[in-house]
């Protein structure tokens, strides 16, 4: 009896830890393109690149490349920022290839390039501090910072363009031997599902390999740690990008889940470098770094003396389209990452609203449900700016219709909302019911707007609605009339106060291969699935802001997406889908955040409490208090879960989860101003320590440590009944680091032993630091708009800090008019003064200075003195806190418009 009760528990075991239906996903064996370009042998690169042809112009090098079979044009162009883009096509397809379009934010900038050496073998050019030596025989590019090697491409020789070919006919005599072809080259089977493949095998590869490299990172979105594992034949698949609705995904695999950024950093201490493998199509990735490999090495080394290089190779493989690729030579992590976001564009100014908090289930059942969660959010005083609804909403899920019976006054709800200061965010994903009579199904059938199988048909899946057909989002037609769906009198019961949710996007299809859409389905322009794939996603948010533009041209669009690529931060969010409620899943939401932000989008979230399943309250508060270091800040649930809103926990979780919503409330200026600053710089918003403290080795796998900017790091607390946690204070001995709970100093470099119970996690202000905050929280971020603001400043060494503000109306386009406020806040010799950073914007903001907190200061001060341009000089009172760590100069009233000077005495 014993024995089965155990049998029992350890299967219930397996069945919670194993929760994903792996065969329902494709392993790199399981897929002819991956296979085959797995196989391609080492080191007998069979492609040349002819210097006889080549033909150079200001900006690029052009050759013919050569492998046994076919020809292909090479293009090596310079780009602006140290980045080169590698490009090549056949010189004569069978059919065209296909080239990624709406992932780059309009054309590259090009720069001028010199040849410094040419002989038949090799041609080397140089570009500001870079070179870079083309070598024909066998074909190798070699990218140096400098006099160093910092990235070979084909230096395995594993570079493979296959050629489109006529299918080989079946043999009529039966003697002559066919060309041995991998099984599913020409067609290709998985599970019921068949792909027909009309063009036959079309893939590519490439690797490259980073000398000097340590780390790899890069490739969301996967979920997985930051820093990039080895991956290899026999051992672990490449990671997967290939846009994937994983039921219960699994977590530490490389497997591919719902989203794909194909960029790369290889990261070493003098160096860092880019690769963005612009591809649209499905796409494994093999790395291996020299620190896993090197075991064997390193004993045969000990024996002869050598040293061990240290090195990163990667191997990517894509099943269709050119090859084009972008290598971004940094140097440092920061310069990459501006880099990539100079090729794929920046998340443009979110409303401010977007950073409150988010609540969020499947599903509030009807307007009384919506109307009585905000009430008892009123009541519990928890800070809530928006409310959403899942697909329950809708009539039928018939995306743009209410549900007739439980959303009958869908305007009311939404005008209630309003006057709280609130806002409504509904989903609507791209599926279309098929049921006659569904406006939607019946334009699209009647105008051609549907995806179409390989005979031409209407492409029918299975998604929420049941039967479901797929709108074209790469045909312009179907773009203007689905993003018209968004205007007030098409979405009848809906208002300016209501943004939008765009989930199932991969897409998703129930009964299809893989949970998506067939390969051989068709799109506008005939391309096959295959080649666009990654992409759905992506054009659909797109279509979205298109929609949401137009709607109300004067207020900046909210969309929230699941499926994304590269260049979705210009047009969505993302959160990191149906994750659990699980102390694991907690652990993995920073990682995969910070992930993603390397990937340029950095407005990213996890599910609070976790989508599946019920959070015990511990692991609720934390998530709220881990959460609130993360920029999308929404907690949601399951249809199957219990109501898990904060008021419904006892007053000690409550008072905690309270605490955790204002603090968020309070940061809310800091995180404005930072995504304000990343849409001017491309820097990321979340950061992970190798970010800014790129020589320190002790950094590279921390991932459980977040940095604002330059100016909090918080570290997530994802064990149950921890009483400490470990955190990595980086920076050197120099380097300040204030305990944002009671403003203890430490200094860096190493680890402490953090004592943690219920009521904090650890979060630091970095020194030399100043957040600006308000530090009066109410019940929505819209009555906080005039409010005043409190700064912290966190003196280094030096006894100076620096930080930034950005000040607008908080949601229009005006901003764009120069109606904003960009301050500069300086402490330095006793004395806090500010600048406007565009002296030519102006913005008649409220707001006034009500309070400054100096962290590290010494403790003779006495007074301070404030003097406006105006105003004679003002004598303000300071204290200090009981443990003398802050000192607080009180009410120096100043509005926030002005400039000012406050000098400590
Ligand atoms: C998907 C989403 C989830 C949503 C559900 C119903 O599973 O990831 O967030 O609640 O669909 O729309």
């Amino acid at each position: 009896m014993a024995r089965a009760m155990r049998l029992f528990a350890f299967a219930l075991l397996v069945a919670i830890a194993a929760s994903v239906d792996r065969n329902n996903f494709k392993t790199c064996d399981q897929s002819s393109f991956c296979r085959r370009l797995r196989k391609v042998e080492q080191d007998n690169s069979k492609y040349i690149l002819n210097l006889d042809t080549l033909q150079v112009s200001a900006h690029s090098l052009e050759a013919d490349l050569l492998n046994p079979d076919a020809t292909f044009k090479f293009t090596l162009t310079a780009l602006a920022g140290n980045t080169f883009r590698l490009f090549a096509d056949e010189i004569k397809p069978l059919h065209k290839r296909y080239k990624v379009v709406g992932a780059l934010d309009g054309e590259p900038k090009l720069t001028k390039l010199e040849v410094l050496e040419r002989t038949k073998q090799e041609v080397v050019i140089k570009c500001g501090d870079s070179k870079v030596k083309l070598i024909a025989e066998p074909f190798k590019i070699e990218f140096y910072n400098k006099d160093t090697v910092v990235a070979v491409v084909n230096a395995r020789g594993l570079f493979t363009i296959e050629h489109l070919r006529v299918k080989p006919q079946e043999q009529a005599d039966g003697n002559e031997e066919l060309p041995k072809e991998d099984p599913g080259a020409w067609e290709e089977n998985f599970k019921s599902h068949h792909d027909s493949k009309p063009r036959g095998p079309e893939a590519l590869a490439m690797d490259v390999t980073f000398p000097g490299a340590i780390r790899a990172y890069g490739l969301p979105e996967h979920a997985d740690h930051l820093a990039l594992r080895s991956t290899g034949p026999g051992a672990t698949d490449p990671y997967r990008l290939y846009n994937l609705d994983v039921f219960e995904y699994e977590l530490e695999t490389t497997m591919a889940i719902y989203g794909a950024v194909p960029v790369l950093y290889a990261h070493g201490p003098e160096n860092t470098v880019g690769v963005f493998w612009h591809n649209s199509a499905e796409t494994w990735v093999d790395i291996s770094n020299s620190k896993d490999t090197n075991v064997v090495s390193s004993i045969v080394n000990l024996v002869s003396g050598k040293k061990d290089e240290n090195k990163v190779d990667a191997h990517f493989m894509s099943e269709s389209g050119v090859l084009d690729v972008f290598v971004m030579l940094g140097p440092k992590p920061a310069d990459v990452v501006k880099q990539y976001a100079a090729l794929t564009g920046v998340a443009p100014l979110p409303q401010y609203f977007t950073f409150g908090y988010h609540q969020c289930r499947w599903n509030y059942n009807d307007e009384d449900d919506v109307k009585n969660v905000v009430e008892k959010f009123d009541e519990g005083d928890f800070p809530l700016d928006v409310m959403w609804l899942d697909i329950e909403y809708t009539d039928g899920k018939k995306y743009f219709t209410w549900d007739p019976v439980k959303f009958s006054h869908s305007t009311v709800m939404l005008n209630n909302l309003t006057a709280t200061g609130r806002k409504l965010v509904a989903i609507i994903d791209p599926h279309v019911k098929r049921e006659s009579g569904y406006f939607l199904h019946e334009d699209a059938l009647n105008n051609d707007y549907y995806v179409k199988d390989k005979d031409g048909k209407v492409f029918e899946g299975w998604c929420w609605p049941g039967s479901s057909s797929y709108p074209d989002f790469f045909d312009p037609t179907v773009v203007d009339y689905y993003s018209n769906l968004y205007s007030l009198d098409k979405f009848k019961g809906s208002t300016e106060n209501l943004y939008i949710w765009n989930d199932m996007n991969e897409p998703s299809v129930f009964n299809g291969p893989e949970i998506t859409m067939g390969k051989d389905m068709v799109h506008y322009g005939n391309w096959e699935h295959r080649h666009v794939h990654n992409l759905y996603g992506l054009y659909y948010t797109m279509v979205t802001m298109k929609g949401l533009q137009a709607r109300s041209p004067n207020k900046r669009p909210f969309i929230l997406t699941r499926a994304f690529f590269a260049g979705s931060q210009r047009y969505a969010a993302m959160w990191t889908g149906d994750n659990a409620a699980e102390w694991s899943h907690l652990a993995i939401s920073y990682p995969m955040c910070l992930s993603v932000a390397l990937g340029g989008i950095s407005f990213c979230g996890a599910d609070i409490g976790g989508f599946f399943h019920n959070p015990d309250p511990e692991l609720l508060l934390r998530w709220y208090q881990v959460a609130t270091w993360l920029p999308f800040f929404r907690a949601h649930a399951h249809i199957d879960t219990k109501r898990r809103e904060p008021y419904l926990y006892g007053s000690d979780v409550q008072m905690r989860i309270r605490n955790a919503l204002k603090l968020r409330y309070a940061h809310l200026p800091m995180w404005y101003t930072q995504f304000w600053e990343h849409s001017r710089t491309g820097e990321p918003v979340i950061r992970p320590l190798f970010y800014e403290f790129p020589e320190d080795s002790n950094v590279l796998d921390i991932d459980n440590q977040v940095l604002i900017g330059k100016s909090v790091m918080a570290t997530a607390v994802s064990q149950h009944s921890a009483s400490s946690a470990s955190v990595y204070l980086p920076g050197g001995s120099e380097q300040l680091w204030y305990d944002l709970s009671d403003f203890k100093s430490y200094t860096g470099s190493g680890y402490i032993t953090y004592p943690v119970n219920l009521d904090k996690i650890p979060v630091f202000y970095m020194g030399g630091s100043i957040v600006s905050r308000k530090d009066r929280p109410r019940r929505a971020s819209s009555l906080m708009h005039d409010d005043p603001y409190t700064l912290y400043v966190s003196l280094d060494n030096n006894k100076s800090a620096t930080g930034t503000l950005y000040i607008d109306d908080s949601e229009s386009y005006e901003y764009k008019k120069k109606k904003y406020l960009y301050i500069r806040f300086n402490y330095k010799d006793n004395t806090l003064t500010n600048s406007f950073i565009d002296q030519d914007a102006k913005y008649p903001t409220l707001s006034w200075l009500e309070r400054v907190v100096v962290l590290g200061a010494s403790n003779n001060f006495r007074y301070a003195t404030l003097k406006t341009p105006k105003g004679e000089d003002t004598i303000l009172q300071v204290s200090y806190d009981s443990e003398g760590r802050s000192l607080i100069i009180r009410k120096p009233g100043v509005s926030m418009r002005e400039k000012f000077t406050i000098t400590l005495h």
